[in-house]
């Protein structure tokens, strides 16, 4: 495993921004900003041996600091919705930002995305690790976080830690927006996608958990066997309809969890995780379109599936829960394997 650390640029007072590249015996690539312990790129062969990065990016710190869709970058404290951005634990009320209509979204105002991160290699793996004080963004308890990245063959993995000295909330995930047949290549409507996933969470007008776990079966959600993204996309699926395609968590029913193909390049991508939910999220709203290479990268030209908890589960105590009590060690995994 070659791995080697470059400069990244400055932020505007002046902090030094570094990227990783983790190259492994078979040429697959990773290059991880420690900026939000941002994944920049994944270079992958398809079907003819070519390289290709499947993730998109961009070239410049800049534009990740500008950028407001959470490219490639680690999520936290809470990653996606907590409703109305207040919640309640031991007795103690906690108010956080407000950043997606009514709701908290993705950590808040500065999130785990928009710090750097200390890192070191750790044999094939690099480590990132920051420690997010009792307070940040209304969160309780100093939270010691680390994500540990790299590639385990042609999978690339990614495992969280954290512990904490007070009781908290955790839901931690990567939000890379996955191109198979590259970045910048155009819209993912002709990717294959399977979803193992008998259910997913109904939503209100602002993409939060009405409560409501409903069947997949016979609505635009129903990923079972593989079908094309682009298939139900714009279907009068309320979810779908209201977030102009795919931005739903699926509760994930077997594993890997889930499959996608690229049509042109015939590269497939196995994901799988210990998280109880996955969002499906087809880059409906994204803004920061300009993309490595200065390649184009438009609405709906990438999918996410960011492994988590389900969406505001803080108000949901029927579901699994995503307190992290003073003492234990929460640890997750996820990774995304290439074939
Ligand atoms: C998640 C959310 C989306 C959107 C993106 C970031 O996928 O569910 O609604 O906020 O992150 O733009």
């Amino acid at each position: 495993m070659e791995i080697f650390k470059e400069p990244f640029g400055k932020l505007s007072d002046g902090a030094e921004v570094s990227r990783w590249v983790l190259i492994n015996e078979k040429g697959l690539a990773a290059k991880i900003l420690d900026y939000g312990a941002t994944i920049q790129s994944l270079i992958v062969p398809d079907k003819n041996g070519n390289p290709v990065d499947v993730v998109l990016g961009h070239d410049t710190i800049e534009e990740y600091v500008a950028g407001d869709c959470y490219l490639g970058a680690t999520i936290g404290r809470v990653g996606n919705r907590i409703g109305e951005g207040k919640f309640e634990l031991n007795g103690e009320k906690y108010e956080l930002f407000v950043n997606n209509g009514p709701n908290h979204l993705h950590g808040g105002k500065k999130g785990f995305d928009s710090f750097i991160w200390e890192a070191e290699r750790e044999g094939d793996f690099v480590v990132f690790k920051r420690i997010s004080p009792d307070g940040e963004e209304g969160y309780p308890g100093n939270l010691e976080v680390s994500v540990k990245m790299g590639w385990k063959e042609n999978s690339f993995t990614i495992e969280y830690e954290a512990k904490t000295d007070k009781d908290t909330v955790i839901n931690l995930t990567n939000h890379s927006y996955f191109n198979l047949n590259g970045a910048g290549s155009g819209d993912i409507h002709s990717h294959t996608l399977e979803i193992n996933a008998e259910k997913y969470t109904v939503c209100d007008e602002n993409c939060l958990p009405t409560g409501e776990l409903a069947s997949v079966s016979g609505t635009a959600m129903d990923f079972r066997t593989p079908k094309l993204i682009g298939k139900d996309i714009e279907n009068d699926e309320p979810c779908v309809k209201l977030s102009r395609g795919y931005d739903s968590t699926f509760v994930i029913s077997g594993h890997p969890f889930a499959k996608a193909t690229g049509d042109l390049s015939g590269i497939t991508l196995v994901a799988d995780t210990d998280q109880p939910g996955v969002q499906l999220y087809t880059a409906n709203f994204l803004t920061d379109s300009r993309g490595k290479g200065g390649l184009e990268c438009g609405l709906r030209s990438a999918f996410c599936l960011e492994t988590q908890h389900f969406p505001d589960s803080i108000h949901h105590p029927e579901w699994p829960s995503v307190i992290l009590r003073k003492g234990e060690i929460f640890k997750s995994f996820t990774s995304y394997t290439f074939v």
